[in-house]
């Protein structure tokens, strides 16, 4: 089946992400959000990011303004029903997930595939509850979404061949690569990379190296683009804590235990760098470390 309109629920930091590379490969998306003002936000967002990419030369400004044009804010979520693929992407919290489902589904036109970008969840799961769980997978993208090369594409259970070729064949629209993973806890990228940033947490917790030595060791020893720590901020703390839970509980082995250093920061409320402290201490002109 041939995939024209994308439905993106929820309008954060990966919602507008890709609406912004929907949009640029040609697809009309419908954008949803509960508030007004996550939207026009995301919407600024979107056309920052590609004024970026338009001053590096990496499309025209008539390429933007074509793509911006194809993306339709909506506060209403059952507009999406209309679509032919519909993206989730809200808040990393089951039971929001779930409601927003069984809010949506009614509406849906049989054909519609529906998927989540969920980083951890299990996608058998969430699809047995809806009504198509042939036609339900996980369309894992990773941040920042206009910049990073993979996607992951993650079969439930119930997953039919069609489901995961329709979305295959979207990715590659994208420009964008690939990686299939089965439906265990926290799929590849995050079962690989959430241990190392907890490892890091534990570093630094257990006094081996600060913020600062910690983040260059595995820049410069590694060349890993970003520090453990400082992705984390990037991540989102909460974000990482959730993933460690989802690991820890879903394959009960004592080597995912989160951190209590990593616990401790989220019970502070210093989530990272959308709340202005994390590790850094975003503040200032720089990132301070805070350890
Ligand atoms: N939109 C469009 N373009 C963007 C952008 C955005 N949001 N953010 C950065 N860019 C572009 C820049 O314009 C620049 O373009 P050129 O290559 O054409 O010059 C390029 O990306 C690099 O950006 P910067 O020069 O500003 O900064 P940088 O070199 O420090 O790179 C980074 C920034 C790409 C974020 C890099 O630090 C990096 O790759 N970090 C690691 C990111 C990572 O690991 N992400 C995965 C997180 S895990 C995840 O997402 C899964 C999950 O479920 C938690």
């Amino acid at each position: 089946m041939e995939i024209r309109t994308i439905g993106v629920i929820g309008a954060g930091q990966m919602g507008n992400g890709i609406a912004h590379v929907m949009a640029l490969a040609g697809y009309d998306v419908l954008l949803n959000d509960i508030d007004a003002e996550v939207l026009d936000k995301a919407l600024a967002t979107v056309r920052k990011n590609m004024e970026r990419q338009v001053n590096r030369g990496k499309i025209t400004a008539e390429e933007m303004e074509t793509a911006l044009a194809r993306i339709s804010p909506t506060l209403t979520l059952t507009d999406l029903g209309n679509t032919d693929l519909v993206i989730e992407a809200a808040t990393e919290r089951e039971s929001v997930k779930q409601q927003i489902f069984d809010e949506l589904v009614p509406h849906l036109q049989d054909h519609t595939i529906l998927t989540s970008n969920t980083s951890s969840i299990s996608i058998t799961r969430l699809a047995s509850r809806t009504d198509r769980p042939g036609r339900f997978m996980g369309f894992h993208f990773m941040n920042p979404v206009p910049v990073m090369q993979l996607v992951e594409l993650i079969r439930g259970i119930a997953t039919e061949r069609e489901t995961y070729d329709a979305c295959l064949t979207v990715v590659e629209n994208l420009g964008k690569t690939a990686a299939s993973a089965e439906d265990f806890p926290a799929f590849i990228v995050n079962r690989i990379l959430m241990p190392m940033i907890n490892e890091a947490v534990y570093t630094l917790y257990e006094g081996v190296g600060n913020v600062r030595s910690i983040d260059q060791s595995m820049k410069l020893g590694a060349n890993h683009p970003m520090g453990p720590l400082e992705l984390a901020d990037f991540i989102g703390l909460d974000t990482c804590l959730a993933i460690m839970n989802v690991l820890h509980d879903g394959l009960a082995d004592t080597k995912y235990r989160p951190c209590p250093l990593l616990t401790k920061y989220v019970e502070a409320g210093w989530l990272g760098r959308k709340a202005g402290r994390g590790f850094y201490d975003y503040g200032g002109e720089e990132p301070v470390p805070t350890r």
